[in-house]
């Protein structure tokens, strides 16, 4: 039986994670996809640290000419995150003729319009399914489940940090600072949870949203962010009062005088559907022509959750390669659609 070989770069949350589902997966994974995926290189930079996660150390390494260089891996899943390495990383990897799994935001959100080309270029795949709202399945029902649709608005609730802090602080009283540790504890946080609290990271995921869903370019600069760091119990009471909830919200617009991008905390009526969404839960309304409205529902950040949506991402991935079609929706055209500048967009 053929079995398929990937590596993995990076054993953080997200990565142990990814390899904690892959092996619960391995007995039902060949009548799904076609054949077994193994994976048989770890990049780590600490490998006596990474040893514990594992059941088999051997497969740890700090080389990534190793990965590269080896011809029988045939999928690079990168989630050590950041710009550099991952970006020189994955674009080695593309042009080397192996497929790419990212859940890496960061980057997707400033280049990934150059990966998509690159991968274009050499037929292969190059999908970041994970890289918004966690497990809730979003880029591959904009990119292909929705695509007959003239799609004019993407929004919602797309960081799990601070959707689990306002939870906190509205419904159990909890301080800021109480609510983000126990969020980071959790695995929800990024490595620097500046990028949760101050709306960095929703304004990513808001780029690549709008960039799938609108078929354009929307880079993270283009994005207005504003976080939660100036709100407090007294605020979230007082909106309690009026029958209101405060939610960081990320929305995206196709206007007929180009797309609006921002991500900043709003008061929501109580009884609206978003106010629901609570803890590490996130929620993405998309309104197309023909589809009219659709939400999409889950949890946006966390180990396994995260993980889930990377591993679907493998499992097509696996699926391509044994069907002969990879790279299948690789096109790489856009609308160049102008960007609305707003007024103090952050200088970055
Ligand atoms: N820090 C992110 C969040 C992780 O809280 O949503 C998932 O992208």
């Amino acid at each position: 039986d053929r079995v398929i070989k990937a590596a993995l770069l990076g054993l953080g949350t997200v990565g142990t994670g990814v390899y904690k589902v892959l092996k619960s997966q391995e007995e039902e994974m060949s009548a799904k996809v076609g054949c077994k995926v193994e994976i048989t290189r770890i990049l780590v930079r600490n490998i006596e640290k990474a040893a514990a996660k594992v059941k088999d150390p051997s497969v740890l390494t700090n080389s990534w000419e190793s990965i590269l260089e080896d011809p029988e891996i045939e999928i690079v899943i990168e989630l050590i995150g950041g710009i550099n390495p991952a970006r020189e990383y994955i674009l080695q990897a593309l042009n080397a003729g192996k497929h790419v799994v990212t859940a890496n935001k960061d980057l997707i959100a400033v280049h990934g319009h150059e990966l998509l080309d690159a991968a274009h270029a050499k037929k292969v795949d190059f999908l970041f399914e994970a890289a918004v709202a966690g497990g809730i399945p979003i880029i591959r029902p904009l990119k292909q489940c929705l695509a007959g649709n003239h799609m004019t608005e993407v929004m919602g609730i797309v960081n799990g940090t601070t959707n689990f802090i306002l939870t906190k602080m509205s419904q159990e009283g909890m301080e800021f600072k109480d609510a983000l540790a126990l969020a980071t504890e959790l695995g929800y946080a990024e490595a620097d949870p500046t990028a949760d609290i101050e709306g960095l990271d929703a304004g990513r995921k808001v780029a690549i949203l709008a960039s799938v869903a609108f078929n354009s370019r929307v880079v993270f600069n283009d994005v207005y962010t504003e976080g939660i760091a100036k709100i407090t119990s007294k605020d979230i009471h007082y909106a309690k009062e009026m029958g209101r909830a405060i939610k960081l919200l990320g929305v995206a617009r196709n206007t007929e005088d180009g797309i609006e991008a921002y991500v900043c905390p709003m008061l929501i009526p109580s009884t609206h559907p978003l106010a629901t969404v609570n803890d590490s839960y996130n929620a993405v309304f998309v309104h197309g022509d023909a589809v009219e409205d659709a939400m999409f529902f889950g949890r946006g950040a966390g180990e396994l959750p995260t993980a889930s949506a990377v591993v679907g991402d493998v499992f097509d991935v696996v699926r391509n390669i044994l069907a002969g079609c990879s790279g299948r929706i690789g096109c790489t055209c856009y609308k160049q659609i102008p960007v609305k500048k707003m007024e103090d967009t952050h200088n970055r």
